[in-house]
This record gives C-alpha cells, sequence and structure tokens, in this order.
C-alpha cells in the first residue's frame, strides 16, 4: 500500500527485462505511489523479456529505445512527455552490459572496441539520456534522475572487470551533470550504489552466487534486496530529498563501511 508519496509525478524507468530487475520493483513501487510512469529498454528486449507483463499491470506504456541512440532517445522524451501529460519530474537509468565479460574475456585480455560498447551503453547513454532530457527542457524544476551502480567503482572486485570502469564514469557523469541541471532548473542527479542482487545482469558476473553470500555475511543488515532498493528510488524520486544531488549513495546494508566481518571467518 502506497503513501502517495510520488503523486501527480511523470516519470521514465528505464531497464525493466523481467520479475528480477531492479527496475521492475522501481515501476512497481512508483505507480503504487501514485506516479504516472513510461516503461522503456533497448528494443531486442521486447522480444525475450517480459516487460509486455509489466506495461499491462501497471497501465504503463512501453516506448522502445537503445539507449545509445539519441534518435530512440528523443523520442522517448517526446512520447514521454506527451503520454504522461507534462514534463517529468524523475528519470531512472537501470542499464547495464558489458561485452567483454559476456564474451568471457579476462580483464587482462579486453577487446578495445566491445570495451567502447560496454562504456557506451553502461555509461554514455546515461549522459545522453541527460544531455537529451536537457536539450528539450523536459525536466520539471525540482524533478530527480538516479543512475544504478555498484561499489567496484571505487574498490577492486576483480570478477566486475571493464564494468568497474563504467560505473566510475555513470557515477562522474552523475556529478558532472548535477551541477548543470542544479544550475538550470533544481534537477537533482544521484546514483544508488547498490548490494549484489539477483538479476540477469548481476547474475553475468562470474562466481556471482559466492560474492552474493560473502557480501551477504559482511553486511551488518545483509544485503539490500531490489525491493529496498525500489523503496529508496522512490525517496529519492519524492519531494523528501529535494537538497541532495551530485550524491553517490551507498545501499548496501553496511557492506561499503566495513573492514572485515568475523561472521566471513565463520567466527
Ligand atoms: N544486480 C546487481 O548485482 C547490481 C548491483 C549494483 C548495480 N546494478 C545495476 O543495476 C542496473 C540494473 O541492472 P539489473 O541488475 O536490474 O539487471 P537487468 O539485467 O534486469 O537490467 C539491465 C537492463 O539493461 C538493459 N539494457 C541493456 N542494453 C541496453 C541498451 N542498449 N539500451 C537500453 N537498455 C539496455 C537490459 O535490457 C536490462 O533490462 C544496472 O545498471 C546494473 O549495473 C546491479
Amino acid at each position: 500500500m502506497g503513501n502517495n508519496l510520488l503523486k501527480g509525478k511523470r516519470g521514465i524507468i528505464s531497464g525493466a527485462l523481467d520479475e528480477q530487475s531492479i527496475a521492475w520493483k522501481v515501476a512497481e513501487r512508483c505507480v503504487e505511489e501514485g506516479a504516472i510512469i513510461t516503461l522503456t529498454n533497448a528494443p531486442v528486449a521486447m522480444r525475450f523479456g517480459k516487460i509486455k507483463d509489466l506495461s499491462e499491470k501497471l497501465n504503463a506504456e512501453i516506448i522502445p529505445a537503445d539507449a545509445t541512440s539519441i534518435e530512440d532517445l528523443e523520442n522517448l522524451v517526446n512520447k514521454s512527455v506527451e503520454l504522461t501529460g507534462g514534463k517529468l519530474d524523475f528519470v531512472l537509468h537501470s542499464i547495464g552490459m558489458s561485452v567483454n565479460v559476456r564474451k568471457g574475456r579476462d580483464y587482462t585480455n579486453l577487446k578495445y572496441d566491445w570495451m567502447q560498447k560496454t562504456f557506451d551503453v553502461s555509461a554514455i547513454s546515461f549522459h545522453k539520456m541527460m544531455q537529451t532530457l536537457y536539450q528539450k527542457d523536459a525536466m520539471n524544476d525540482w524533478g530527480s534522475i538516479l543512475g544504478l551502480t555498484y561499489m567496484a567503482a571505487q574498490r577492486t572486485f576483480p570478477d566486475y572487470s571493464e564494468m568497474a570502469e563504467s560505473k566510475s564514469l555513470l557515477e562522474s557523469f552523475a556529478r558532472s551533470f548535477g551541477y548543470h541541471f542544479g544550475e538550470k532548473n533544481k534537477v537533482r542527479v544521484n546514483t544508488i550504489s547498490q548490494s549484489p542482487t539477483m538479476t540477469t545482469a548481476g547474475s553475468g558476473v562470474k562466481g556471482f552466487q559466492d560474492f552474493f553470500d560473502y557480501a551477504d555475511k559482511m553486511s551488518p543488515l545483509g544485503n539490500a534486496s531490489a525491493d529496498a532498493c525500489a523503496d529508496y528510488c522512490v525517496f529519492m524520486f519524492s519531494d523528501l530529498s529535494r537538497m541532495i544531488t551530485m550524491q553517490n549513495l551507498f545501499h548496501d546494508g553496511g557492506f561499503s563501511n566495513m573492514g572485515m566481518n568475523p561472521a566471513v571467518l565463520g567466527l
């Protein structure tokens, strides 16, 4: 049951592929809190994902867009403004994919054209999305834009490979664009650094289950679930967080500030 935290607000949610997707939970929570949203994902995700089920459930239109294509993003923003009935109050970037990880290449043997594709999909798309919104003046004053990230941007997690650099870039775009959007019309831009979560993107990382269990033990609160992340996103889209911008916000049950937890050693 919602509390109308997003009543009357309009937004775009990217990246809902199936029920496991973090974006899926965020979309459900936003609508529960009274928001009107559009959904978007890569055209290819329309074929093998379940986004149509979500669209029907939430009565939210799907606007397919490859997040690396400016043309697709322009269409996404234009249609979202039209379908939701006005300028937007919030946008979620929940997109990530590493070509080298997918193809099983070691970090010491990466293919650079694949790396560029990875950066384009996982990080530069965030800038492209924001630049499209900015140039079209499509965000309402005091709106909120969020990207999802992981702590491998700050510390080394070897199996995360080139996604670590993607996330560093994503977080940097949030800070830099946060300045420009804040000065323009008080729009805030942040990234949420989420615990390991069992999703299609997450489980693509080698040894993910072991790592998930390790992080769960290491964190005094345990891993943050996708549902908990959706709650946090609702808060960040709501007026309750209006002075928070240009931040990377850890949502990880305490993992990022732990050195060692005796539970990990079985003590
Ligand atoms: N799962 C985790 O452990 C975890 C932890 C921290 C951060 N994240 C981040 O959360 C975000 C969402 O991932 P998820 O875990 O929910 O997995 P997911 O696989 O459900 O979502 C990733 C989405 O990216 C979309 N996508 C890929 N290429 C695209 C393109 N060119 N254009 C548009 N969309 C495209 C996919 O279709 C998919 O819907 C990602 O940025 C991911 O890196 C995930």
